[in-house]
Order: structure tokens, then sequence, then C-alpha cells
């Protein structure tokens, strides 16, 4: 039996180890790993290779993806799904783990709708927006550098008469920006699921302001788009100078955290072990309520994730 693990989409911290795990994993029991090189990319274009031990050994500390990812316009065609498939036939690849986010899994439910193919994906983006799953690889890192980050903006922030603003990644998610506001005690979040600031909370910061507070920290999500919206409410209406910092892409970076290892070895013993044992598999593994578990590819894409509602009711403490 031939096993192959590919990344797809925005890479994640967690992904390494994700893939040291697989290759010893399939080795242990008895089977040939591969890997695909450039994600769906790769895959049209045939950048299969059988992995060693060597492949991937020191690589487990090590955030992105030794086997790169990428976001493939041209498997949106039909004829590069039919050369893909045809790629890992030659192979003999019957089992493929695809670690990525929701636009690689729809790509995959496409894939697997029109060519036999047996895969289990593993979420993994620093957004955690993957309907059916509480975790996705790669969150507990990001929301340490932003921690880290925020943590040094307050220092200075506290330093000088001053608001910071800071916007964090999520796409369309608030998950970041929401759990970075409760961990750092912001005093404002904006996020796409409440996109508004409320009255009472503009008043009470004002009078805070003209009582003597001297710095106020906001965190606003990317996917709202307000952040200039949120820079000018805070120097107009509260009174305080203003400065921003946009987090970008050292969000996505750095060493995977002890949780993201860990959570990386569970998701691959679980994809391996299913796949082992099962001929037709569209599954996504997720982490829900404590537990792993396999969910059908229609149903994850078919849905949408949301906020889990004590986290939203802890942004409503900060009015
Ligand atoms: O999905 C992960 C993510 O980092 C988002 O948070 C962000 O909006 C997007 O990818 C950035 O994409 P790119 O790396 O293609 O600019």
């Amino acid at each position: 039996m031939a096993f192959a693990i590919m990344c797809s989409g925005g890479d994640a911290p967690g992904m390494n180890p994700a893939i040291k795990k697989f290759v010893d994993y399939v080795y242990k029991k008895g089977e040939i790993p591969y890997l695909i090189y450039d994600g769906l990319e790769g895959l049209i274009d045939k950048k299969i290779k059988r992995a060693t031990h060597s492949d991937v050994s020191g690589i487990l500390h090590d955030g992105g993806t030794i086997i790169r990812s990428s976001r493939s316009k041209r498997f949106f065609e039909h004829s590069y799904r039919m050369q893909a498939y045809y790629n890992l036939k030659e192979f003999d690849i019957t089992k493929l783990i695809v670690l990525g986010g929701d636009g690689s899994f729809r790509a995959m439910e496409r894939f697997s709708s029109e060519f036999d193919i047996n895969f289990v994906g593993i979420p993994s983006t620093i957004d955690n927006d993957i309907y059916g799953t509480d975790y996705c690889l790669g969150v507990d890192t990001a929301l340490n550098v932003i921690r880290d980050a925020l943590d040094k903006i307050r220092d200075t922030a506290s330093s000088f008469n001053r608001a910071f603003l800071v916007e964090v990644m999520g796409r369309d998610c608030g998950y970041l920006a929401i759990v970075s506001a409760m961990i750092s005690g912001a005093e404002v979040c904006v996020i796409p699921e409440a996109p508004s600031i409320s009255d009472s909370l503009a008043k009470r910061l004002k009078k805070e302001v003209e009582e003597g507070r001297n710095y106020v920290l906001a965190i606003v999500a990317e996917g709202t788009k307000k952040t200039t919206e949120v820079y000018n409410w805070i120097q107009e209406e509260i009174g305080l100078e203003t400065r921003v910092s946009i987090l970008g892409h050292i969000q996505r970076g750095g060493n995977p955290t002890v949780y993201d290892r860990l959570m990386a070895f569970d998701f691959v013993v679980l994809a391996v072990d299913y796949l082992m044992e099962h001929a037709n598999s569209n599954k996504v593994a997720v982490y829900k309520k404590g537990e792993f578990a396999l969910m059908e590819i229609e149903d994850v894409v078919s849905g949408k994730y949301q906020l889990p509602k004590r986290y939203l009711d802890a942004l409503n403490l900060l009015d």
C-alpha cells in the first residue's frame, strides 16, 4: 500500500511535525510513504518522491513545511485534476493525506467526486475556521506569536499616552482576534462576527481617557476591513493618538508549540489508521469537544464554523 502526504493552501506551524510523524508511522506500519511537493501544483506536475527517514529528520521543531505548499488555479480545471489522478496511479498511491484549510478541502471534495481517491484531510490553518473541528493545526503557535507581539506592544503603549491598534489575520473568521483580545486584556476587539463598536464601549473609554486612562489596546480582525475606520474612531472619538501594527505573515511562522506538535501526531495517527482499514475514504480528521473523530468531507465543506458562544460572551464583557 502506498500512502502520500501533501500540504495545500497557506502553510501552518505543525505541518512539519505532521510530515515527520507520517513518514515514521507509515514505515512502522510496514507500508510505503510518499511526499508530494508544492501542494496541488506539485501533484499536477508529478513532484512526488518516495520518503526516507532522512528526508524528515531534524524538522520537528521547524515552522512552515519542508514539502512546501501552493494555492493552485490549475486544479480548478478538470484536465489538470485528471493529470493529478494519473500521477497518483503511476506511483500506486491509493491513500492520501492532505494538510490544508477549507479551500483545499473543497478542492479535494471535487477531486474525490470525479476520481477514485481515498483521502483524509487534516485541518491545518491558523484561521481556525473549519466547520466540524474545534482545532486546526497551527492555531496555538499563531496565537503565541500574537500574544508575544501584544505583550511587547503593551509595554510601549503603557509608556506613552497612546492607543495601539493591532490587525491580526484570520480571513473571515474572528477566532485569532477574539482569543488574542481575551488573553491580552485588549479594550477593543472588532471581528467579522461582531463588526461594530457599541455606543456604551465608546462612551466608557472616552470617559476613562478624560479621567486619566493613558492607553488603549484595540485588536481588529483583517476580515472586517475596518482597520482605518477603527483607527479614525480611536483618534477622533476616544481622543488618543493612535499607532497601527499589522502583524501580517509573522503570524504564520515560528516553531510549532508543544500543543501543535502533539496535535499533529494525533491527527496523523488517526488519518493513517483510518486509511489502512478503509478503501473508500473522503474524510476530514476533526477534534471536537476533546475527542478525535472523522467527518465526511461534504459535511465539513458545507458547514460554516461558528465561534464558541462563550468567547462572544467574553467579547461583550469588554463593553
Ligand atoms: O489562511 C491563512 C492566511 O494566513 C489568512 O489568515 C490570510 O488572510 C491569508 O492566509 C493570507 O494569504 P497569502 O499568504 O496567500 O497572502
